[in-house]
């Protein structure tokens, strides 16, 4: 049973895979995720872990009781954990990299005969990409109650569909959806181990390096009015074709980031009709605009109403910190199994910053990622690395759950 990180991963590989492209379409509460969830359930299940769905359908694995480690004073326990849902024509290792390296830490440590002080879960959030319905990290987010559950629930997807018809649809209620504290109050401190997504590990040499922050990051829709028209027969005169104010909108968001040293992208486009023969009627544009400051990014929103776009909000991410004593302690592990710790930040949001920005002490690991591509069918990471990562990680595990709650940073609140 103890699997390797590579044929943990291999598992799931054939899962929502595009097999003309190696891209893969995990979107949350569908089919693919059904079948995620239930590979991470029968994985944990063959481990002996005790497996519970919040109110907000993440998955939390429990090696030990946590809510009996809280009465007798050893807990809270100590959390690892990422996601399995993908952007579409995703890669194989955002997300499934951090189950995977937590499943074969546990395999490790239980190898050895290791038994924790303090209970060790491993979580599977949900829709942490936000590839369905927009919102990323809206599993964190909901569990924490940093986004309200009635703006979730009436979110839709492309084909019209509600975040609570998804929910009911996948079995799960959405009724119950929100801050979940009895989850919460079990988590003392969360680790995720993540692909990298940028080179900074490959230029230095090691396999894994330390999260200190994730960068400022949001979202915004931008609505392109027109009127439909034919194609074939309406004067250029006569158009209203919002797909020229597209191609505006585009140029300016380039130049704005340039302007402000950030990275703002248009990835995403509906086009209504979306016919070869008609003039559009309405084109809608998101935008996604990261930066080391929060200033930077909203002086490029500032830019673009200048020049006449408006753009609403879908979500927005402050600058979260990740340094204190629980990242500390994490970065010396992996200096005394690697030889050094790498401190790294990342523009990529995550669910540890989710926790992180809601109080709970958290730490990120990265794992190499060679070229650094991500979000796309060519991320890629060698096993080497990625068994290092579960080397290391076992490592983080044993040293962070072997003492007593009261005695281990990750029982403070102040590393938030
Ligand atoms: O968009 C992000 O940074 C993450 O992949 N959800
Ligand atoms: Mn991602
Ligand atoms: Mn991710």
């Amino acid at each position: 049973m103890p699997g390797s990180v590579a044929a943990l991963l291999a598992e799931i590989e054939g899962v929502g895979r595009d097999a003309s492209t190696g891209g893969y379409r995990r979107f949350a509460w569908t089919r693919e995720d059904a079948a995620l969830a239930g590979w991470f359930a029968a994985a944990c299940a063959a481990r002996g872990l005790d497996l519970v769905t919040d109110r907000c359908g993440n998955q939390w694995a429990w090696w030990g009781d946590p809510d009996a480690a809280l009465a007798a004073g050893t807990g809270p326990g100590v959390v690892t954990g990422s996601h399995l849902d993908s952007v579409p024509q995703g890669g194989a290792y955002d997300g499934p990299l951090g189950l995977a390296c937590a499943l074969a830490a546990l395999d490790r440590l239980r190898g050895k005969g290791f038994t924790p002080a303090r209970p060790i879960g491993v979580v599977r959030f949900v829709d942490e990409e936000g590839a369905r319905f927009g919102l990323a990290c809206t599993g964190s987010r909901l569990l924490t109650g940093t986004a309200p559950p009635e703006r979730v629930l009436a979110l839709r997807d492309a084909g019209g569909v509600s975040y609570a018809e998804a929910v009911a649809g996948a079995g799960g209620d959405p009724g119950r959806i929100g801050r979940d504290e009895q989850v919460l109050r079990r988590v003392g401190g969360f680790v995720e181990l993540h692909v990298e997504q940028g080179r900074g590990l490959a230029d230095l040499g090691f396999g894994v390096g330390v999260g200190t922050m994730i960068r400022p990051h949001g979202r915004w829709r931008v609505d392109l009015a027109g009127r439909a028209d034919h194609a074939g027969t309406t004067l250029l005169a006569d158009r209203r074709d919002p797909m020229l104010d597209l191609a505006r909108l585009v140029l300016a968001v380039r130049e704005s980031a340039v302007r402000r040293a950030a990275l703002a992208t248009v990835g995403r486009v509906e086009v209504t009709p979306n016919a070869v023969n008609a003039v559009p009627g309405r084109v809608t544009a998101w935008l996604d605009v990261r930066a080391e400051e929060e200033a930077q990014a909203r002086r490029v929103l500032g830019d673009l109403a200048t020049v006449g776009f408006g753009a609403v909000e879908e979500s927005w991410t402050p600058a979260t910190w990740m340094d204190g004593p629980l990242s500390e302690r994490v970065a010396a592990r992996v200096a005394a199994v690697q030889g050094g710790a790498p401190r790294m930040a990342t523009g990529a949001g995550h669910d540890a910053g989710i926790l992180a920005a809601a109080g709970i002490p958290a730490a990120m690991l990265f794992v190499r990622n060679p070229t650094g591509i991500s979000h796309s069918p060519a991320e890629h990471a060698e096993p080497e690395d990625c068994e290092a990562g579960a080397v290391v990680l076992a490592d983080v595990l044993a040293d962070l759950s072997s003492a007593p709650a009261a005695s281990t940073p990750a029982s403070t609140s102040s590393d938030s």
